[in-house]
């Protein structure tokens, strides 16, 4: 008997501490950097997310790894710094873009970022 109410505070105790609670799966917030990288932080997207696939040889905008800044910067409807929220290769892979291949929010929020930084080939 004693045992089983030391289990019992045992149990009481743990579900204090651990308290089941609703959690919503959500994507987890990645800090902006500072300065948005176009190698570190924009091309890796491009790969990660398969753009690459579609978007290479002749197929504008060619985002393939050292050759997308190039493309990207050749027709200011993908990239434009004036108004950055309007540039495609932002507004396309957005949730309501009706693209094949979207951007998670952190990937959405850097692409939108680079633009407002100048689009630098940095
Ligand atoms: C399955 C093939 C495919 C994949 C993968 C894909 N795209 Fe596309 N993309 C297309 C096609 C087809 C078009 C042209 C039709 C359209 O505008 O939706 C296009 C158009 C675009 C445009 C606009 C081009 C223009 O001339 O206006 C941008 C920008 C773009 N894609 C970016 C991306 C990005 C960024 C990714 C990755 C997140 C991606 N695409 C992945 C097929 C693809």
């Amino acid at each position: 008997m004693k045992k089983l109410s030391i289990y019992a505070g045992i149990i009481l105790v743990i579900s204090l501490l651990v308290r089941c609670e609703y959690k919503p799966i959500v994507e987890p917030e990645i800090p902006l950097p500072d300065t948005v990288s176009f190698s570190l932080d924009i091309e890796p997207i491009f790969v990660e997310q398969a753009c690459v696939g579609c978007h290479k040889d002749n197929f504008k905008p060619v985002l393939t790894t050292g050759d997308a800044y190039e493309s990207l910067l050749s027709d200011p409807a993908y990239v434009n710094t004036e108004t950055p929220e309007i540039s495609t290769i932002y507004t396309k892979p957005l949730p309501e873009g009706g693209h094949p291949q979207k951007y998670t929010n952190s990937q959405a929020e850097l692409v939108l970022k680079w633009i407002q930084e100048g689009a630098k080939n940095n």
